[in-house]
């Protein structure tokens, strides 16, 4: 069956995090184990680039709109590879067919009598780009931006959303999939319970021009909503391309909970004012926290997927993120979190089972997995673990199915221990022994590769580098691309004799970060170092050598409250740390994002402005003939990884 699988488009004005790639990550999962039940998968996923809090920041950057778009999409699109992920298509809303789709739409609809003009006074709230009712407000705050809406009142085009109203509730009603988890399916529907007001769509030239102008007003652009969900239609060909007819009715979108009215509320009353069934389903998850806290550049927690995938591998990352979020509800990263799950869960469970069962077979069969004895030869613990991997796959299949991604992998964790159970039991060395015991010795362990096979599979879309390489090793490379749901449930799928390599160390253990180097100031000198003779004003090479100077990535960039001179930023290097640098007056924050520059790394932390800075940027000074000063940041000729060394 085809199936129509996307993330949000992400908006632009902030750098791939944790939060981005974690619905990235899911929706890649749940497209390849889509393909492993056999569909046709189309997977998307994209950048929203208009509006108002875009053209903002492009501003402050100093750039045009389609510079800055440009190069802050370009990061989305280089973080996905890193991630394995792999989409079918990106879209972007500054592409010129979404454009001529959004307009065609509009147009439509507006023939249709769907869209009015009219006066509106509103509370709007930039950082969500939509008006907010008072009822959403806490304590006369956004609550998802912590700011007091700004109210306003303009003219505007109407998109008559209310006349929908008990159609969805129906609609909701009567598919009991099409929002879920349940309670966000529950808070839609308490929602609709009180009557919807119609949509606002555009935006007056006068105030925002970085948008898609309405085809029947030139005075107006588009509501960044009405553009950026049309997106769903636009990389799929909508109206007449082949891939529409053949993927629509299997739509199913993927967000957090911070953008579930405009998907459960705006998105299929649009649907049904142009003629469309809404799509299929629309699963929401919670918000990934910090050690408890919410992520936020100004906090300066903001997790970078990266650096995670520097750390513990990219499959550490992928697998910790789908098992320790329950879909739906918000979870807490933290490094120890990780770690334990890395060591825990896959060094120890997954990878020792894995290397120790294959160089068993290594040493006790040549290297080939064995034939096993006729299934009445089979002993009740040999029976047990069938029907517990059978059963796994059942419960793995449904679980996926329902993006409960944590219980599906609870699933398969019980497998593995089982298997590691299975050997301590039926001691494969003693087994070995015994000349008698051959058989038995070689049932065992070709239950045991073929397990692991299975494991193999079932892991594919959650860890596809881990599951290729357990594939290799077990001798079945060739047979993973094509495999399907339906081998892992039959047994006898591995090829006996199939030769397999051992050795293959799926996880090494990862121990916990190292110290920092102590700071510059604190380190002791040996005493056989020669000083300099005073006045010489040289250094010893040894001396210089003692200032780690290095290539760092800048993420994130804001003023100092309450000072004019200062910035605080958040430099990759390749660790995350805060940088306090006296260059506000040369560079708004904005320019900086992206910016690979040079810091001295081993600088004593200091705290300026209250604020702890671990390190400092160079940059150039020119005194002008005026007295004033230019100040220009060290930055590289060439491209290089952060955290490379200067010397
Ligand atoms: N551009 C809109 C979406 C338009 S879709 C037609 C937008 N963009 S966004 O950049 O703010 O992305 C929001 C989405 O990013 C969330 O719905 C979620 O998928 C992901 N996340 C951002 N922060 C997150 C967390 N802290 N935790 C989990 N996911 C988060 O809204």
């Amino acid at each position: 069956m085809p199936t129509y699988v996307t993330t949000p488009i992400y908006y632009v004005n902030a750098m791939p995090h944790l939060g981005h790639a974690y619905t990235t990550i899911v929706t890649d999962a749940y497209s390849r184990f889509r393909r492993f039940c056999g569909d046709d998968v189309r997977f998307q996923t994209g950048t929203d680039e208009h509006g108002e809090k875009i053209a903002d920041a492009a501003a402050k950057a100093g750039e045009t709109p389609r510079e800055y778009v440009d190069r802050i999409a370009a990061t989305f699109r280089d973080i996905w590879p890193v991630l394995t992920i792999e989409p079918d298509y990106i879209i972007r809303t500054t592409d010129a067919d979404h454009v001529q789709t959004v307009q065609d739409i509009l147009q439509q609809v507006h023939d249709r009598g769907d869209i009015y003009f009219s006066e509106y006074s509103g509370l709007y709230c930039k950082g969500c780009e939509r008006f907010l009712t008072e009822k959403e407000l806490v304590e006369g705050k956004c609550p998802d931006h912590q700011v007091e809406p700004k109210a306003i009142t303009e003219q505007n085009y109407f998109f008559r959303m209310s006349k929908y109203q008990d159609w969805l509730i129906d609609h909701i009603k009567t598919n009991p999939e099409f929002i879920t988890p349940e309670r966000y399916r529950n808070e839609v529907l308490s929602f609709l319970s009180e009557p919807l007001e119609d949509l606002c769509i555009s935006r007056p030239t006068s105030r925002l021009t970085w948008g898609i102008p309405l085809p029947f007003d030139q005075n107006f652009v588009t509501y960044v909503w009405f553009d950026a969900l049309i997106n769903y239609l636009t990389g799929i060909g909508y109206p007449n391309g082949p891939d529409f007819e053949k993927y629509w009715a299997g739509a199913e979108h993927v967000i957090a909970k911070d953008i579930l009215k405009p998907h459960a509320i705006y998105w299929p009353t649009m649907l049904k004012a142009m003629e469309l069934e809404p799509y299929k389903r629309l699963h929401v998850h919670g918000y990934w926290n910090v050690d408890a806290t919410k992520m936020s550049k100004s906090i300066g927690n903001v997790v970078r997927p990266r650096e995670l995938v520097e750390t513990y591998g990219v499959d550490t990352v992928r697998y910790f993120v789908l098992r320790e979020m329950s879909f739906g509800l918000d979870a807490s990263f933290s490094s120890d979190a990780i770690l334990a799950r890395h060591n825990a869960d896959l060094a120890n469970d997954l990878g020792n089972l894995f290397s120790r069962s294959l160089t068993m077979i290594d040493k006790y069969a040549e290297g080939r997995v064995p034939e096993r004895e006729a299934s009445s030869m089979l002993a009740p613990d040999d029976r047990e673990l069938m029907s517990a991997v059978t059963a796994m796959v059942a419960q793995y299949r449904e679980q996926m199915d329902g993006f409960r991604f944590h219980k599906a992998l609870q699933a398969v964790w019980e497998v593995i221990g089982l298997l590691n159970r299975y050997i301590v039991t039926n001691a494969p060395w003693e087994l070995a022994k015994n000349p008698r015991q051959v058989d038995r010795l070689r049932t065992v362990l070709s239950l045991l590769a073929e397990s692991l096979w299975k494991i193999a599979l079932v892991l594919g879309p959650i860890m596809p580098t881990t599951a290729a390489k357990m594939a290799t090793a077990l001798g079945m490379h060739a047979r993973l691309a094509t495999a399907t749901i339906e081998d892992v449930r039959e047994w006898g799928e591995i090829a006996v004799g199939s030769v397999i390599s051992k050795g293959t160390q799926l996880f090494p253990r990862v121990d916990k970060k190292a110290e920092p180097a102590p700071a510059a100031g604190t380190r002791k000198k040996s005493p056989k170092e020669p000083e300099p003779a005073a006045g010489e004003g040289l250094i010893t090479f040894d001396q210089f050598k003692d200032v780690e100077l290095r290539v760092a990535e800048i993420v994130a960039a804001e003023k100092v409250a309450k000072s004019e001179r200062l910035l605080k930023l958040t430099v990759r290097a390749p660790e995350e740390r805060t940088i306090v640098a006296g260059i506000a007056l040369h560079y708004a924050p904005e320019d900086l994002l992206g910016k690979r520059v040079v810091i001295v790394a081993n600088l004593k932390p200091a705290k300026l402005m209250g604020i702890p800075s671990q390190g400092m940027v160079l940059a150039a000074k020119e005194q002008r003939a005026d007295g004033s000063e230019k100040l220009v940041i060290v930055t590289t000729a060439g491209d290089i990884a952060p955290g490379s060394r200067v010397a």
